[in-house]
């Protein structure tokens, strides 16, 4: 009788393995490991355009335009109706006067914005390039965060500049690839912004 049991249950397991496999074939388990994903949900969908300004015109730095397209896990179709989040340090490297009504206002600074994708897939963020943090730990980066609908919320790979402060090939090596790379190239526009594009592969969800 024991053995009969331990092996129901060995079976059971096993079961159980199989189904999370099906259910999850090449989804990351850790994929909804997020410190700050909330943040995604905190405006409402509807109201939100594909476009959003995240610094205005008084704020220090250098003009930067982040924009790309998000595309299905297939890495091909564009994925409309998807919500990106993205909040970044400002010119001194701090997340700064951040709204204070809540945690990821708080802790995100101000220098943060919503865009929800159109039949296109793509998103523009209009912003300054942020500055690396002042202990200088890390590159200069853009935390992007996405909504897909009816989902759980998950970070991607921040963006982050090609050849500039940090961006070494040991950072290059340890990349997750969540979304794909978020190495950027950067360029610059007649009027002097800085053009860097992201695109984003929707991850598959575990
Ligand atoms: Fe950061």
């Amino acid at each position: 009788m024991r053995r009969r049991a331990v092996l129901q249950i060995m079976l059971a397991a096993a079961g159980m393995a199989a189904c999370r496999a099906e259910g999850g074939v090449g989804a990351r388990a850790n994929l909804y490991d997020c410190e700050g994903c909330e943040a995604v949900a905190e405006r409402p969908r509807d109201g939100m355009a594909s476009a959003a300004r995240l610094a205005g015109p008084d704020e220090p730095g250098e003009r930067l335009t982040l924009t790309g397209v998000v595309y299905a896990t297939d890495g091909e179709t564009p994925a409309a109706d998807i919500v990106i989040y993205a909040h970044h340090t400002n010119s001194d490297g701090y997340y700064a006067n951040g709204e204070q009504t809540t945690e990821a206002g708080r802790r995100h600074g101000r220098l943060r914005g919503w865009v929800r994708t159109g039949a296109d897939g793509r998103y523009r963020f209009d912003t300054i390039k942020p500055a690396p943090y002042p202990d200088m730990t890390m590159p200069a980066h853009i935390h992007l965060m996405i909504g897909e609908p009816g989902r759980r919320p998950y970070y991607v790979d921040d963006v982050v500049f090609d050849g500039e402060f940090g961006v070494t090939e040991r950072y290059r090596a340890a990349q997750e690839l969540r979304g794909g790379s978020g190495i950027v190239a950067l360029s610059r526009s007649p009027q002097g912004v800085w053009l860097a594009r992201r695109d984003i592969v929707l991850e598959r969800h575990p």
